[in-house]
């Protein structure tokens, strides 16, 4: 069975998207290993009482990037890991694990790529006042939010949408997205050559 990890910053709704999935049976594979870069992240938690491993990192791991991801990259291996998914990870991912999974990185972005590229996309769409928006589900490369497109769904921004509201429907939309994607690839039907 193939062995996803899940990097997480925050509050890990999109983890809890993917471990709901595979509880009811829609996501044929392991969560083998969640890698959080935050110790407060409340996705711990949701790792956690799913019995999933946790490696938590925190700023001082950072401060050295390609340290930081030989500690990462040693814990991949050791959990047998295939696929790394970034769920709301903020930090880059260096060539040292790029290098070791490559073209299996895969990231999750709140907009329709290559718009409203960065860690404010949702705002960033809002205030732009465009009318489609959406979801990506794309690879990691070294440049933040370039990499080949996987999946996109668009999200429509009603006429008197709140921020907030266009916040929670671009996130179900994650929610209901993510999950088949990784479907999709533990099942050999997404493949980039
Ligand atoms: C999501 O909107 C994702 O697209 C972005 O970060 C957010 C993470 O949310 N990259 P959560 O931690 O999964 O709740």
């Amino acid at each position: 069975m193939t062995n996803f990890a899940i990097f997480i910053s925050g509050s890990g709704t999109n983890l809890q998207a993917i471990i709901d999935a595979q509880r009811a049976g829609n996501l044929d594979a392991n969560i083998s290993l969640v890698v959080s870069s935050r110790p407060g992240a409340y996705g711990i938690t949701r790792a956690q009482e799913a019995n999933i491993p946790v490696l938590v990192m925190n700023k001082e791991d950072y401060a050295d990037p390609q340290s930081a991801d030989t500690k990462i990259l040693d814990a991949l291996h050791t959990h047998n890991v295939d696929y790394v998914a970034m769920a709301g990870y903020m930090r880059k991912v260096t060539p040292v694990i790029l290098d070791a999974f490559p073209s299996k990185v895969i990231n999750i972005h709140p907009a329709l790529l290559p718009s409203f590229k960065g860690a404010h996309a949702i705002e960033d769409a809002y205030k732009a006042g465009v009318k489609i928006t959406g979801v990506t589900v794309h690879l990691a490369n070294e440049e933040y939010d370039k990499g080949t497109i996987l999946a996109q769904e668009a999200v429509r921004v009603e006429q008197h949408m709140t921020q907030d509201e266009l916040e929670e429907a671009i996130h179900k939309v994650e929610h209901e997205l993510y999950p088949r994607v990784l479907q999709s690839i533990a099942h050999g039907q997404l493949c980039v050559e």
